[in-house]
C-alpha cells in the first residue's frame, strides 16, 4: 500500500467539509510540532505531500491523503502550543475533536508524543476523550535522533507507565524518528495489517 501512488484529497478546515467516509481511515493527531506531518511524509515516502515547518502551528486544517480507493491517511493541525490566535487553535480542536468522536471508518488513531518531552496534560485530554469514544488508538513517540538513547528509553518507559493506567485496552508504543526512519517499517505494517482486518 505504501508503494502506491499518494494523492491530495481535500484539506477540510471545519467538520463540514469532510470528505464521505470510504474505506479505512488513519488519523495523526498531536501537538503542534511534535512531526505529524513529517510523519505522512516519511511513511509515505514522498518528501513534500504534507507541509512541515519549523514553526508550530503549521497544518490548519485536517489534510486528507489517499493511497487507494479504500485508504485515508489524515494529518491534523496540532493541539497544544500552536503560533496561531487563541480563537483559531480553539476551532481547530473543537474540529479534531469532533472529528475523532464521530468518524465511523477511523480504524486507528495514531497519538504522536514529542520523544523529548513525554506525555503533556494536553495528550492526556485527547486520550481520554479516545478511551471515552473507544476509539482504537496506538502511540508513536517521535523525534527518537533528537535525544540520546538513555533519555529517550526514559522517556519510553514513563510513557509505557502513564499508558498502562488507561482503561483501553494496552495500545502499542511505536518509537520512531521521521530523520532516520526509525520505526516506520513497523508503522506502516501496522497500518497496513488494519486493511488487511
Ligand atoms: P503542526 O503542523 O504545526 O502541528 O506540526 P507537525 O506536528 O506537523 O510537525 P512537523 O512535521 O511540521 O515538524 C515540526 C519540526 O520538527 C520540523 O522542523 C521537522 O523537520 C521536525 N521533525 C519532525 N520529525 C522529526 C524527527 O523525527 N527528527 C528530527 N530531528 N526532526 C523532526
Ligand atoms: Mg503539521
Amino acid at each position: 500500500m505504501f508503494a502506491a501512488e499518494w494523492q491530495f484529497v481535500t484539506a477540510a478546515p471545519t467538520t463540514e467539509f469532510l470528505p464521505p467516509m470510504q474505506g479505512v481511515e488513519v488519523a495523526l493527531v498531536g501537538r503542534s510540532n511534535v512531526g505529524k506531518s513529517s510523519l505522512v511524509n516519511a511513511l509515505t515516502g514522498r518528501t513534500h505531500l504534507a507541509r512541515t515547518s519549523v514553526t508550530p502551528g503549521r497544518t490548519q486544517e485536517l489534510i486528507f491523503f489517499r493511497a487507494q480507493p479504500e485508504f485515508m491517511l489524515v494529518d491534523m493541525p496540532g493541539y497544544g502550543f500552536a503560533k496561531a490566535p487563541k480563537d483559531k487553535v480553539d476551532a481547530w480542536v473543537r474540529t479534531i475533536r469532533a472529528y475523532l468522536r464521530g468518524r465511523v471508518n477511523l480504524a486507528r488513531v495514531f497519538v504522536l508524543i514529542d520523544g523529548r518531552h513525554g506525555i503533556k496534560a494536553v495528550d492526556e485530554e485527547i486520550l481520554d476523550l479516545l478511551d471515552k469514544a473507544a476509539v482504537s488508538y496506538a502511540i508513536v513517540l517521535t523525534k527518537s535522533d533528537q535525544v540520546k538513547t538513555t533519555e529517550f528509553a526514559a522517556r519510553l518507559k514513563e510513557t509505557q507507565e502513564k499508558i498502562r493506567r488507561r482503561p483501553a485496552a494496552y495500545p502499542e508504543i511505536f518509537p520512531t524518528s521521521s530523520e532516520t526512519g526509525k520505526g516506520l517499517p513497523e508503522l506502516r505494517a501496522a497500518i497496513a495489517r488494519l486493511l488487511a482486518e
